[in-house]
């Protein structure tokens, strides 16, 4: 099978190609991004998506900027007006602005270099975090894997697959793995309203993969766990707070509360990118309200509510760390006491890379 590469650097060296998720999975077509103002409407309108993959995007993002700009007499006034830009364009996943804090360290590692010097360190650095995020995925999909049985039923929602990372995925890495390995594993894929992230991307994905996928609509998973069909909830992550508070599509919390009631584990999927020590709890976390249009109007070319409702349309929610079973990392399953636990996966993690 073909792998599909969402994110990497154009032949000439000074484009970004991204593959436009919004045409999943009716179209496979590239997109070619050359400037911040084309890479954050990418990553607004969802054309990039995923945590890790807007984070990565950014990376290179940033990179292209300073290709463009080193020459200028303002050139690091630039840069820290680019980082800010790009960071506004979504604002619930700590990825995106945890890349783009790395690649601003980077630069300011740089600042005495000859200025012709620093766009291949930037280069360097967006290649490392995108190498970084495959190797983590791979570590996270066999711990998830470990987490399951031949014959066991996953029910999963929005889309952390390949798609949504680098490479391989979060959530969905384990189900890929179990494919390759031959392991009997039956996924159910929430549909997940409004933009469906769940029926064209996780769907096209696993389907693609092999693996045994059953689309379902979002409001179908508590019959499904009452059927006894679902071992364990496998969703990603946008932004875990320091207490285990974790964010994620809209939906997450719902499957997370129906999970406990059926006695299904709820795992949560997450780089330690996306942990954020900084944010205290979910309180913290910003949500990203979207247009009301996406749930009155996308579906249908003609409306599917009356002209002038109200609508609400939170794109995440933030499921309590009480109700998550671990959040699989690739420094391990962290479980509670999240804060304690999370601290030493990163102190494990310092001590790897530094030997
Ligand atoms: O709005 P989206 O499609 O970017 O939301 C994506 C999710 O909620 C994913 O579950 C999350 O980013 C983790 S991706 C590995």
């Amino acid at each position: 099978m073909e792998e599909l590469i969402n994110i990497r650097l154009g032949d000439q060296g000074d484009s970004l190609i991204l593959i436009d998720q919004t045409k999943l999975p009716g179209e496979l077509v590239y997109i070619e991004i050359k400037t911040r103002e084309e890479l954050f409407d990418a990553i607004t309108k969802l054309k990039v998506r995923g945590a890790p993959a807007i984070g990565i995007a950014a990376a290179y993002g940033y990179y292209l900027c300073a290709l463009k700009d080193i020459g200028e007499p303002d050139f690091f006034r630039r840069m820290d007006d680019a980082e800010r830009y790009l960071a506004s364009a979504r604002p619930t996943a700590v990825n995106l602005t945890w890349a783009l804090s790395r690649m601003r360290q980077a630069l300011k590692r740089s600042a005495l270099l000859p200025r012709e010097e620093i766009p291949a360190i930037l280069l360097a650095e967006a290649n490392a975090i995108l190498e970084e995020d495959i190797a983590s995925n791979l570590k996270i999909s066999e711990y998830g894997l470990s987490l399951l049985n031949e014959g066991n039923g996953v029910l999963t929602h929005c889309n952390a697959g390949p798609l949504a990372t680098s490479r391989y995925g979060t959530a969905l890495g384990p189900l890929l793995l179990a494919v390759e390995r031959g392991v009997d594993i039956k996924v159910f894929a929430d549909e997940t309203r409004p933009l469906l992230q769940g029926a064209r991307l996780t769907a096209f994905e696993l389907q693609r993969a092999g693996a045994d996928v059953t689309l379902i609509c979002d409001d179908m998973a508590a019959e499904v766990m009452k059927e006894g069909k679902v071992n364990a909830v496998f969703v990603g992550c946008d932004r875990a707070a320091a207490n285990g508070d974790a964010a994620n599509k809209i939906g997450s919390l719902g499957l997370a509360v129906m999970a406990k009631h059926f006695g299904i584990p709820f795992y949560m999927f997450a780089p330690l990118s996306t942990v954020d020590m900084e944010t205290k709890s979910g309180k913290d976390i910003r949500i990203e309200q979207r247009d009301p249009g996406e749930v009155t109007e996308l579906m249908f070319p003609q409306r599917m509510a009356p002209e002038g409702v109200k609508v609400y349309n939170p794109a995440f929610d933030v499921v309590d760390h009480e109700l998550i079973a671990g959040i699989v990392t690739e420094e391990g399953i962290i479980r509670a006491p999240f804060e304690e636990n999370f601290k030493a996966a990163f102190e494990r993690k310092k001590a790897r890379e530094e030997k």
